[in-house]
This record gives C-alpha cells, structure tokens and sequence, in this order.
C-alpha cells in the first residue's frame, strides 16, 4: 500500500470519527443522510438532538415540513431537499451555526410508526478563530525573531570584540635585571607590497621607538642597542606566521607600559597588536623602596607643595598682567 492511500484512509478515518466540523460564522452546514428510495418513499423523517428537552430539530412528512414542535433554536435555520422522500437524500441543512448547535443529531425514518432507518450525525461547531493568535503570529511572532536575531547578533559581535581584543592585547611582565624581554607580535597576514612595521609606546610619553621599512631597520634615538628585531621580519616563520617581535634588552622598571606594533600595508593601517609591559623592581630595590617610601613620600609632598605654591604665583602674577593688559 502507498502512504499516500493510507494518509487518505486516515484520514476518512479521523473524519468519521470527527463527524462534521465548522466554525462559528459559516454560511451553512450540511448533515448528510442518504437512504435506499425504498426506504424514504412516503415515510416520516424526524432530525432531533436527544440532548434537549425540545428534541425536535426539522421534521418531513409526505404532506410536507412540519414546523410545529420545532426547536426554537433551529426557527428559519433548517432545510432539508424539497425531494429529499423522493430521492432519499434526507441530508439536512443548517444555516448559520453556532457553538450551541454542537452535539450529537438523530434522523430516524419511519413509516405508520414502524423504525425503518436511522443515524447519528455528531456536529461540532468551533467559535470563530480568535483574533489574538494572528496578531502573535503576524506581529508578535516577526518581533520575537528580530529581537532573537539582533541579541544573538550582539552576542557574536561582542564575542569577536572579545576575541579580537584577546588577540590584540597581550600583557608581558619581567622582573628589572633580566637578559631581555619579547615584545611579541605576529601575524598570519599577507606581507607582500609596500610593508612599514611601527612600534610604538604610548605610555608614560607617547613616542616611536622603532620602525622597519623599505626591508631594513630603522632604530630611534634613546633605544639604540636596547631594541632589537628579527632578520627578515617580513619573512613566514616555521608555523607560518611572519614575527615582527621586538626585543627589549635588559628591561628597566620605568620601560612598562604600553607598545603598540601597528603594521602598515600600502600606507593603510592592516594589523594592530598591544602588549602591556610591567617590569617588576628587583628585590633589593623593592627593600630599599619600602624603606625610603615613608621619606620618600614626604618629599614628593613638600615639593607637590612647593609646585603649588608657585604655581599659584605663577598664576597671580598672569592674572596682574592680564589685568594690566586690559
Ligand atoms: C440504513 O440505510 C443504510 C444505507 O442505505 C443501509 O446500509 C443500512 O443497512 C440501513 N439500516 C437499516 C437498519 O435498515
Ligand atoms: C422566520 O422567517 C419568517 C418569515 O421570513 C419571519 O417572519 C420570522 O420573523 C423569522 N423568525 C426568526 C426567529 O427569525
Ligand atoms: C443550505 O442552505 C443555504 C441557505 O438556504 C444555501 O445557501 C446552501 O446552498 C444550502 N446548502 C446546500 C448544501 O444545499
């Protein structure tokens, strides 16, 4: 057997069970009966719902419908075939239904009183499909994915502003006296072209302390022989990545701070890598430090003191000649 014949079998199956639904606000609704002409011909047919006290629904007789014990309920609503005797199509129609017309119909066929036929038809009439699910669907539904959508946007974007911070940034520390420290920055990047590689430092004094262009070092004054690079920087190393690293020889405390390798394709900025430097003080110094500190301190206050005051002279005397000016 197909699926195909069997989803149709189901369903038939799941619509007999059903029996016939509508919603709320159909124009009609039909209960189909169909008997052998045999049986029909010149007989009574009566469609009643048992469920209420007034149980008849539409009644046919030979001579024609008979309204008389009728339902108020189904007054004007029910119809059945002008020949339905005749034809022994017995379907009754049912205009307008409503919630409370749901339940279970009854068509029984008799003649002089004898049950000939009969069956059940089960009615079951939904209320008219509210209106608040098509506004979750249509409006509700296009919001909810928009604000997944742009959260989930965030989320990644914030993820790669993480990652690519974590890439950038890197944090070296060293204790003062050691050989030499790295300054590392590397890059998978594509160096052909016009290449110019810059360190920088941007703390305490913002300053360039290296540059490699045109193929050749280019070391600046104050850090000539502290700062080294690599031979043909430009140049892929083992795993592939091309090391613009510098080295700083013996590292002193007041070298922390900030270096920025800033490479340069074509004059454009293309790669940027921040290492943060601490250089720790040796232990003796760190000793003779906390010693002197108290004493230290002191004096940094009496001349932050001093700095004042002149600077307030500084500033009274401006202010004379400001007002001389005038
Ligand atoms: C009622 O009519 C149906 C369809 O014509 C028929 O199959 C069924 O046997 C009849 N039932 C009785 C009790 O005569
Ligand atoms: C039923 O139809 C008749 C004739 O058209 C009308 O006079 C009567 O008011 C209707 N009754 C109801 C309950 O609609
Ligand atoms: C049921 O009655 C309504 C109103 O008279 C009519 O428009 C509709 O066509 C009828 N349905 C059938 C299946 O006869």
């Amino acid at each position: 057997m197909n699926l195909g014949l069997l989803l149709l079998i189901l369903l038939k199956v799941s619509q007999d069970a059903l029996g016939v639904q509508v919603y709320e606000g159909e124009e009609s609704v039909l209960l189909r009966f169909e008997v052998d002409v045999s049986v029909s011909v010149r007989s009574t047919v009566v469609w009643s719902r048992e469920d209420l006290k007034q149980e008849k629904v539409h009644v046919r007789q030979a001579s024609g419908d008979d309204y008389g014990d009728q339902n108020k309920l189904y007054t004007n609503r029910t119809s059945m075939r002008a020949d339905a005797l005749q034809t022994g199509d017995l379907s009754l129609n049912l205009t307008k239904p409503a919630v409370g017309d749901s339940g279970t119909y009854t068509c029984t066929v008799r003649r002089r009183g004898q049950l000939l036929n009969t069956t059940e038809v089960e009615l079951l009439v939904k209320a008219p499909f509210p209106v608040w699910p098509w506004i979750v669907a249509g409006v509700m539904a296009p919001l909810l994915l928009l604000a997944v959508s742009v959260g989930l946007i965030i989320s990644l974007a914030n993820k790669a502003m993480k990652d690519r911070l974590r890439d950038q940034l890197r944090v070296v520390e060293v204790a003062e006296g050691t050989e030499s420290v790295e300054l590392t920055c590397t890059t998978k990047a594509d160096l052909t072209g016009q290449i110019q590689v810059e360190w920088r430092r941007s703390v305490p004094k913002y300053m360039v302390i290296h540059i490699y262009k045109d193929n050749s070092n280019q070391p600046v004054q104050g850090y000539e022989g502290r700062i080294e690079m690599k031979n043909e920087p430009l140049t892929e190393s083992s795993i592939g990545q091309k090391d613009l690293s510098l080295t700083l020889k013996k590292p002193r405390v007041d070298d922390g701070g900030v270096y920025i390798c800033t490479v340069y394709k074509n004059g454009e900025i293309m790669r940027q890598k921040i290492v943060v430097l601490c250089v720790r003080e040796t232990w003796i110094k760190t000793i003779r430090g906390s010693c002197c500190a108290k004493k230290a301190a002191a004096e940094q206050r009496a001349k932050a003191g001093r700095r004042k005051k002149e600077e307030g002279e500084a500033t009274e005397a401006q202010t004379l000649t400001t007002e001389q000016s005038v």
